[in-house]
């Protein structure tokens, strides 16, 4: 029970990764307050979490992440531990990339993450934490990858700053950066097949070396570790969990 009576808030919290974790807090006690876009999921998330609330909130709209921030202000006061989980997707390779595809990813997963974290700090004290979600796409070549990639570099350039900034105020903050994970996202990709999906995924497991696919539960199991008081030492780390892809493969 490693996080009974917290405040928890997981920002892409209706799918995938966000999912199993939001699941994951709650088991230990945690109170457990999630946002994404597709009401019918969040619905879904909310009724198998006992007391969470879910709020539909696209992150890269800053006003829709104010309203989640300021609604949790008036109703619980406080956020002990963020987790920014939400992302996408997506392959381009360079000649085909478009401004609108890299303002997209980068409006969810660098510039919306920031200002997600910027807003719930008003809430958030000594002995708090942030974990946001990274990727190993950030640090490796994947083709295609230029949009995302650049966004998730960036988060694990910027989260650097943020845990500098924030040490001297007692709030803990760290990246998990996953390899593939079997969740939605996969099917996710725009213009793939079933078929293109399931020759990207064996292609994906031909590159880790333990030659499977993580699980969601998997990734929640990092992401409590540094959310939680195991790892009050660790700030600015970025967690890998992905089979040995990145040092290995
Ligand atoms: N699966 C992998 O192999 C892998 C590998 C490395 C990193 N990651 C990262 O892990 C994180 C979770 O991904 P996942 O694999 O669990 O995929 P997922 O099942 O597709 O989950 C993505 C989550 O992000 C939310 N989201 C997406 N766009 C959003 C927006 N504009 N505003 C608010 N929420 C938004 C989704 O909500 P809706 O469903 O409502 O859109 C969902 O909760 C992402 O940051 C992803 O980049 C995944």
């Amino acid at each position: 029970m490693r996080f009974k009576d917290k405040i928890i808030l997981v920002v892409g919290g209706n799918s995938g990764i966000g999912l199993a974790s939001a699941q994951a807090f709650a088991a230990e006690g945690g109170i457990v307050r999630l946002t994404g876009r597709d009401q019918a999921t969040i619905d879904a998330a909310v009724a198998g979490i006992d007391g969470a609330r879910g709020y539909s909130a696209d992150i890269a709209d800053l006003d829709a992440m104010e309203a989640v921030i300021a609604d949790i202000a008036a109703q619980d006061g406080r956020i002990d531990t963020l987790f920014v989980n939400a992302g996408v997707g997506g392959f381009a390779p360079i000649r085909d990339l478009t401004p609108a595809d890299w303002d997209h990813v980068h409006g969810v997963n660098l510039r919306g993450c920031v200002f997600a974290i910027q807003k719930a700090l008003r809430l958030m004290g000594r002995g708090g934490s942030i974990v946001a979600t990274g990727s190993i796409g950030g640090h490796a070549f994947v083709p295609g990858n230029t949009a995302y990639a650049a966004a998730k570099g960036g988060l694990y350039a910027a989260l650097k700053v943020i845990a500098g900034e924030l040490v001297s105020e007692g709030i803990r903050v760290n990246l998990v950066s996953p390899g593939p994970i079997e969740t939605p996202l996969l099917h996710r990709n725009p213009g793939m097949s079933g078929a293109d999906v399931d020759n990207l995924r064996e292609a994906m497991i031909a590159a880790v070396p333990m030659k499977r696919m993580g699980r969601a539960e998997e990734v929640a199991l990092a992401v409590l570790f540094l959310a939680s008081e195991e790892a009050s030492f660790i700030t600015a780390a970025n967690l890998f969990v992905d089979g040995g892809t990145l040092e290995l493969g």
